[in-house]
């Protein structure tokens, strides 16, 4: 039995749905966001507390990207290492604590995937059925099959995620179901705090954040968290928001929204994003830009990332560093500055995409030492 599901206990209080935690167990490892960041979210005495692993992943220092961007440092934010595996779960965690604490049975969202994956792990846990409004022949594989593996309800539409979330959103106004996606304000609360765990890794805040962006909430959310930190005192400055879309639905870089967005990063595949005008104020704010990235710019990055990183994410979450390697080759001086690149989901999330990538070396041999020495050109 999971250890951590071991831990939570259910029990009704009033008719209401409970999930109680007892993280102070032995067995439990992870504190989670709700318990680590309490303070910081908007949970009260009945909010319940439980966690299925998010939040606390790794900022990794680059060990050979950064040379050719001439900065002082160079880290990668592994949002990936999420329980199912993109950042989502951040505020997934709290979206749904909050909704449990109303008494609310059931949940939905419209998804590119990853919200999906995150909302249909979080209703599992948690015994809410979930209802997943997804844009039909557009959503990674990846994430389909967990969305399917956690038993999730899902309805695939003929349209895009735009015209999905429109659903949602008139589905969750009729009916007594929560929306998840992140216009839920609990879901930026809890996707913050990725922000705070930047600050107390660098001990400050960077100097630059490069963030994909799609729905732009995450943006927002970052910005959120380091607005609040620097509030605490925690870091004593805020970092410039570096935003990048992929070209073929580039709404904020262009000014309009796109009717039929394109791109190969199917979770930035946006024309018209639910929180572009905080997204607007979030990159002035902070003296940034949003600016695009081609396909080939984002899979250069991605293949980049594994290659020579050891990181595989997926196509979406390269666009941050596609945006600085744009950045840098547009002759932009990062000397002295330390800059934090998201990445916002796994690799294996989108194997079709990752079957793209030519093989270094590989083939069949016959299963002798000999043999496959020699076509390693080991002999
Ligand atoms: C992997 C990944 N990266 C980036 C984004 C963009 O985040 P946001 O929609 O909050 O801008 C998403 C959204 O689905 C995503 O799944």
């Amino acid at each position: 039995m999971n250890m951590l599901v071991a831990c939570a206990e259910k029990f009704t209080i009033n008719g209401a749905f409970r999930l109680e935690n007892h993280n102070n167990s032995p067995n439990c490892m992870i504190n989670g966001i709700l318990k680590r960041y309490k303070e910081y979210l908007p949970i009260t005495g009945d909010t319940p507390i439980f966690t299925i692993g998010e939040g606390d992943t790794p900022l990794v220092e680059s060990a050979n990207i950064s040379d050719s961007i001439g900065c002082a440092s160079l880290h990668f934010k592994l949002e990936g290492c999420n329980p199912t595996g993109s950042f989502k779960d951040r505020g997934m965690v709290v979206a749904v604590a909050k909704a449990l604490e109303r008494g609310v049975k059931s949940i939905a969202c419209a998804s590119t995937g990853n919200t999906s994956a995150s909302a249909a792990a979080y209703g599992a846990y948690c015994g809410l059925k979930t209802t997943l409004i997804v844009p039909k022949g557009n959503v990674a594989r990846g994430k389909l099959a967990q969305a399917v593996a956690y038993g999730a309800h899902i309805a695939m539409v003929d349209g895009s995620f735009d015209k999905a979330l429109e659903i949602a959103r008139e589905l969750c106004l009729k009916h007594p179901i929560e929306l998840v996606n992140s216009v839920n304000p609990n879901r930026i609360e809890g996707q913050k705090t990725a922000a705070f765990e930047i600050v107390e890794d660098l001990g400050d805040a960077p100097d630059h954040l490069f963030i994909p962006v799609g729905n732009a909430g995450n943006i927002v959310a970052y910005w959120k968290g380091f607005v609040e930190s620097r509030r605490r005192e925690d870091c004593n400055k805020l970092p410039i928001l570096n935003g990048y879309q992929a070209e073929g639905a580039a709404p904020i870089v262009t000014g309009k929204p796109v009717d039929f967005p394109e791109t190969v990063a199917s979770a930035i595949r946006i024309g018209n994003p639910a929180s572009w005008a905080k997204a607007v104020s979030a990159r002035d704010e902070s003296g940034g830009i949003i600016g695009s990235v081609t396909d080939d710019e984002i899979l250069a990055a991605y293949r980049l990332l594994a290659s020579k990183e050891g990181v595989f994410c997926e196509p979406a979450s390269a666009a941050s560093v596609a945006g600085l390697l744009k950045q840098a080759k547009s002759g932009i001086d990062f000397s002295g500055k330390k800059i934090v690149c998201v990445l916002t989901g796994n690799g294996l999330k989108d194997p079709d995409i990752a079957n793209e990538i030519e093989p270094t070396s590989i083939g069949e041999y016959a299963a002798e030492l000999e043999s496959v020495e020699e076509a390693l050109s080991l002999a």
